[in-house]
């Protein structure tokens, strides 16, 4: 390891499981001091104890819930001082198409992948700004969006539309905050073996997937590593607005 992110308070929502367990694990063996989120405390307690206790902290927060949000921000600064890096990484997906869907469902999808996206980012810009500019010019915000952001990934409408909605907010974001140096860019995955995607790897939807794919295979949770480092990094001090996509070549199968 090389200490490229050394110096940095980081915040990962979605810690306690799959991609989001593997960014803090990474982030905290980079150097970054790690605050992990998500609403299962005891995985997270889990998280912390493995990563330590001096260099990792656990918030239980839905990300959905505005108050909890910000009680959120404010412990970690408590303990480590401004948070400079988000990894906007909670989301969902869901197993209705259209028209088994209800608008619940639909909602649901959206406030957690584009709602919490834009609050949490919010909090850590207003933040960073009203840290100053020393500050906020090292500020790094990486929301995980998806493939599905730009190729229509077949009955999941509504995770599609909150991925591509997220890649364009990431995009308005960046170019809001330019100015106070904050940089915001998107990571768009695609199929990643986790939690999230296990059972439906396992099965014959997942079977035909990885068939189709250029490469026959899925990518596993290391897959992701060296562009979520160099997005949270200062070596991406002139890269803003983009959205990276790490997928072996799945969406041109
Ligand atoms: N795996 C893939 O193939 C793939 C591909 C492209 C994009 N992605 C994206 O990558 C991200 C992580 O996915 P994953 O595969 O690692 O899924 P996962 O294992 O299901 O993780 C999702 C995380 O989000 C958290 N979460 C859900 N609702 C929340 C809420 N209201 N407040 C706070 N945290 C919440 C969950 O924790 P709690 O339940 O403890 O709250 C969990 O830690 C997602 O945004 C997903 O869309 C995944």
């Amino acid at each position: 390891m090389t200490g490229r992110v050394a110096g940095r308070v980081a915040l990962v929502t979605g810690a306690s499981s799959g991609l989001g367990k593997r960014f803090a694990q990474l982030l905290a063996a980079e150097g970054a001091k790690v605050v992990v989120a998500a609403r299962r405390k005891d995985r997270l307690e889990d998280l912390v104890k493995e990563i330590g206790v001096d260099k990792a902290l656990a918030v239980q927060c839905d990300v959905t819930d505005e108050a909890q949000v910000v009680a959120m921000f404010d412990v970690a600064e408590a303990k480590f001082g401004v948070v400079d890096t988000v990894i906007n990484n909670a989301g969902m997906t869901h197993a209705n198409n259209a028209i088994t869907q209800d608008v619940a469902e639909f909602r649901k999808i959206m406030d957690l992948n584009v709602t919490s996206v834009w609050l949490v980012a919010r909090e850590a810009a207003r933040r960073l700004i009203h840290a100053g500019p020393e500050k906020s010019a090292h500020g790094r915000i990486v929301n995980i969006a998806s493939m599905a952001g730009r190729i229509v990934i077949p009955n999941v409408s509504a995770y599609n539309a909150s991925k591509a909605a997220c890649a364009h907010l990431t995009r308005s974001l960046a170019r809001e905050w330019a100015r106070y140096g904050i940089n915001v860019n998107a990571l768009s995955p695609g199929y990643v073996a986790t939690e999230l995607t296990e059972e439906w790897l396992n099965g014959e939807g997942g079977a035909k997937t990885i068939g189709k794919s250029p490469r026959r295979r899925i990518m596993d949770e290391q897959s992701l590593d060296e562009a979520l480092l160099f997005l949270s990094s200062d070596g991406a001090k002139f890269v803003t607005g983009t959205d990276v996509l790490v997928d072996d070549a799945q969406s041109m199968g």
